[in-house]
């Protein structure tokens, strides 16, 4: 692993006033309980966010679950400019950016697969939240069907490989600090099985060498890899003692507040 573990809650859609206050107040109680090593990200829904951000403790970073790109899809000659505007139900990089959400979460498999965010678009949604000044967590992973067949890493290089040619060359030496990769494959997602240390091993130290060989050997030393789908109190620390994961992206256990503690404390 880089180093310095990451932890994230990816709460989706769940959560009512009362509910979100109470899992607010149950990760607080946890902080003296949390080990000062590592990094972590709550991902409320957009709704929540706010009193997210205001009431739970600073040792919790928010993160939102998306952001917006339309513009640059529309006009490759407006790169970057605002996404602020005519799109109806929608939440832009530069809002969160005034709201001071440090995190976005981009190109989570249900994301890809419901609401149809292709490589492009997250590979663009990632570059505009970066100019913004967000730090990104990209998701990447294979169904269970590109699994068997053999597919797993052309999947997920192409994956990469949409993100990586969005960031241009002299955005590179942040990289490392700013964009976090989550490897979630779709089986394992939310189905209790977990996969086995050996398959995150493997796809992990695939991605570092995909960074190496397309980035660069700083990016894919610094670059922090999560493993997610599945991952509980009980099952992560065997994951934890792998060589290169550097965290895990936590969906229904993160709703438990000693369950998530517990996990951030697996490193
Ligand atoms: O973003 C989180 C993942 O989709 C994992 O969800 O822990 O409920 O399997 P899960």
């Amino acid at each position: 692993g880089t180093g310095r573990f990451i932890v994230g809650g990816n709460w989706k859609c769940n959560g009512t006033r009362e509910s979100v206050k109470a899992l607010v107040e149950a990760l607080n109680k946890n902080v003296p309980n949390i080990e000062k090593n590592c990094d972590i990200y709550c991902c409320p829904t957009f709704l929540h966010l706010p009193y997210v951000k205001d009431n739970l403790n600073e040792r919790f970073n928010v993160c939102a679950q998306n952001s917006w790109v339309e513009a640059d899809l529309v006009d490759p000659e407006h790169h970057y400019d605002s996404t602020t505007g005519a799109f109806t139900g929608e939440i832009s990089a530069e809002m969160l950016e005034d709201l001071q959400v440090p995190f976005v979460l981009l190109g989570h498999s249900e994301r890809r697969t419901l609401l149809g965010d292709t490589d492009e678009i997250v590979g663009k949604k990632v570059a505009h939240a970066r100019y913004h000044g967000l730090s990104v967590v990209v998701c990447v992973g294979e169904t269970l069907e590109e699994r068997e067949n053999g597919t797993t890493f052309d999947v997920i290089f192409k994956q990469l490989k949409a993100v990586a040619k969005e960031i241009d060359d002299r955005e590179h030496s942040s990289w490392g600090s700013s964009v976090v990769i989550a490897y979630e494959p779709i089986w394992a997602i939310g189905t209790g099985k977990v996969a086995t240390p050996e398959q995150v091993q493997e796809v992990h130290s695939k991605i570092r060498s995909w960074l190496a060989e397309n980035v660069s050997e700083d990016v894919a030393k610094a670059t922090r890899i999560q493993y997610g789908g599945s991952v509980n109190a009980s099952n992560c620390a065997d994951l934890a003692k792998l060589s290169d994961i550097d965290g895990f992206l936590v969906g229904g256990a993160s709703l438990n507040g000693d369950d998530f503690a517990a996990i951030c404390n697996a490193s």
